[in-house]
């Protein structure tokens, strides 16, 4: 009696169990644990379709114009003469909402953007006309906020030019709508602090105005740069400083908040051209670069630039699966640096990128420090969602307390492997490279950043792997089947 009882209570149970696990792995925005970040920045020429809006809770729809009056516009079409970007905006917005998803978009950018984004913050009036013009952007297009990218402030007043947009804007932002009700957001520097000629300042006002800063930890090496050297190296190169852990650490040690640090992932790789073969030597990755000339995308076109999309194209790409290379490339785990790169012996053409494995290390150790989440340039640059599935993936696991093999090294083994690093003699790879396995990074030879099957959350968790649930929710199923016994005894 009590068995049947007991079925036919659980069965339904476990049928909605299903629909929930179903629906959790389908809206994942929802999914991630409480106040998660994680943005996907995506050009306003997007289109609706291509958005994996289940994996991220924020986007930013890069980028509005501010012209040095202050007014701020999407400039120029989108795909085609009837498709204008304003509509493009307005479609991607409804769309992200409609998904759960908080929409931004980021006024300023690259180049000429920021240019006149710089005119416009820098005196008062323009100043002011911004920001009025910011709350009527936020207003007609039914923003949840407003991203201030501005690349760079060049000076001490520019800072403090920044400074007094972000705090009259949260005053607007209060005023106009209901209290934090909008997010305020801003992009940081790919190396401490604020722009390149920008001494150290206090951070704290900067910090309090804003809801998030996203750090652009990318775009160290590029074909621009001396040597070859990965585009986002995990922490820095023998000869420079500067990298992810880099730059989220001088942030965190700067005073800004981890719980409003929000690290940049880099869905891409820089390419260079050198003049030696770098296939017959693996155990140097730095090699002087000697032709500037950057050799594009072959699908996306961009400058210098190989998307993940580019490297995993069929045809004209470098990787036939995530961690092989295509015939003519050489593919090399970097362990100091926790990069891979490639090698096309045709053209001695270098990439340095990023790809799961070397994701999955930064995952880890903003996870460690405890930051708000991370932000990806961008969305539209996967490969089939291979990359923001493994990001969404890996979310899901830590926040549930899986168990995680072989990531990211310790603190101390971390600052060991730096200090080591801090050798004149840094083109000898080779005892490097024995130094930094030494000191504790991940062996190549093993999966990198694997879940294991523990749940340190949970010790009563036997059944469900044979239930194919993840070992977070299956504590709620061992909840209510304790709740659905409790009942059937009754
Ligand atoms: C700039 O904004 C002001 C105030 O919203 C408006 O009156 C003016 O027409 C705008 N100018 C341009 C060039 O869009
Ligand atoms: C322009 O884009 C719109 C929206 O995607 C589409 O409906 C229309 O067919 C396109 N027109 C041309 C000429 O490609
Ligand atoms: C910005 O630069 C681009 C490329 O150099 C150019 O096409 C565009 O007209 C410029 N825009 C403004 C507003 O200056
Ligand atoms: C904006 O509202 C938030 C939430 O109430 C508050 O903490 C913050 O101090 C306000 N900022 C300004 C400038 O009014
Ligand atoms: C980061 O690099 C700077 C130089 O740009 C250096 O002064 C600082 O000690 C480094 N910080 C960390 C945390 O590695
Ligand atoms: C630099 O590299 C590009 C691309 O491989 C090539 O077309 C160009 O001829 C090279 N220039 C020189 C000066 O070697
Ligand atoms: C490979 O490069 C390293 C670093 O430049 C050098 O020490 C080593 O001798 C090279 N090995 C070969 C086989 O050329």
């Amino acid at each position: 009696m009590h068995t049947l009882a007991l079925s036919s209570i659980v069965k339904p149970l476990l049928a909605t169990l299903a629909a929930f696990q179903l629906f959790s792995f389908h809206t994942l925005a929802s999914a991630y644990k409480d106040g998660r970040v994680v943005l996907g920045y995506f050009p306003v020429q997007r289109v609706v379709g291509d958005i994996p809006w289940s994996s991220i809770t924020h986007a930013n729809i890069a980028f509005a114009f501010a012209s040095e009056t202050g007014n701020i516009t999407f400039v120029g079409n989108v795909v085609n003469s009837t498709l204008t970007s304003e509509d493009n905006a307005r479609n991607l917005i409804a769309e992200g909402q409609k998904n759960n998803v908080k929409m931004l978009v980021a006024v300023g950018g690259q180049g000429n953007f920021s240019d006149h984004l710089a005119l416009a913050l820098n005196a008062p009036a323009s100043r002011a006309t911004f920001v009025e013009n910011a709350i009527t952007f936020v207003e007609d297009y039914n923003l949840d906020g407003i991203d201030v990218d501005w690349e760079y402030p060049k000076n001490l007043a520019e800072a403090e030019s920044l400074l007094a947009t972000l705090q009259q804007l949260r005053e607007a932002l209060n005023t106009s709508f209901e209290d934090s009700e909008k997010l305020l957001t801003i992009t940081l520097y790919n190396h401490p602090y604020l722009g390149p000629n920008v001494p150290s300042v206090d951070y704290s006002p900067y910090a309090e105005a804003v809801d998030y800063g996203f750090v652009m930890a990318y775009d160290y090496f590029g074909s621009w740069t001396d040597y070859t050297a990965p585009n986002a190296p995990f922490i820095d190169v023998p000869f420079y400083q500067g990298s992810f852990r880099n730059t989220t650490d001088a942030w965190l040690d700067a005073g800004w908040p981890a719980s409003k640090l929000v690290a940049g992932l880099a869905f891409y790789g820089h390419s260079s051209v050198v003049s030696v073969d770098m296939a017959a030597n693996t155990t140097n990755q730095y090699v002087p670069i000697s032709n500037h000339t950057s050799l594009d995308g072959p699908v996306s076109g961009i400058s210098g630039t190989w998307t993940w999309r580019d490297l995993r194209d069929k045809d004209s790409g470098a990787l036939s699966d995530p961690t092989t290379a295509s015939s003519g490339w050489v593919r090399t785990w970097d362990s100091y640096t926790m990069t891979p790169w490639l090698f096309r012996k045709a053209d001695n053409l270098y990439i340095g990128y990023d790809d799961k494995d070397s994701l999955g290390i930064k995952m880890d150790y903003t996870f460690r420090k405890q930051l708000a989440g991370v932000m990806i340039w961008e969305i539209g640059y996967d490969y089939n969602n291979e990359l923001i599935s493994y990001v969404r993936d890996f979310i899901t696991q830590a926040d549930d307390g899986t168990v995680l093999n072989n990531c990211a090294p310790s603190d101390a083994q971390l600052d060991g492997l730096y200090t080591s690093s801090r050798n004149p003699n840094f083109f000898n790879r080779r005892s490097l490279e024995a130094r930094a396995d030494a000191d504790g990074s991940p062996d190549p030879s093993q999966p990198i950043c694997q879940f294991g099957r523990e749940d340190l959350h949970s010790d009563s968790e036997s059944d469900s792997s044979a239930l194919g649930i993840s070992a977070g929710r299956s504590g709620v199923l061992g909840m209510l089947l304790v709740a659905a016994i409790a009942v059937a005894a009754v």
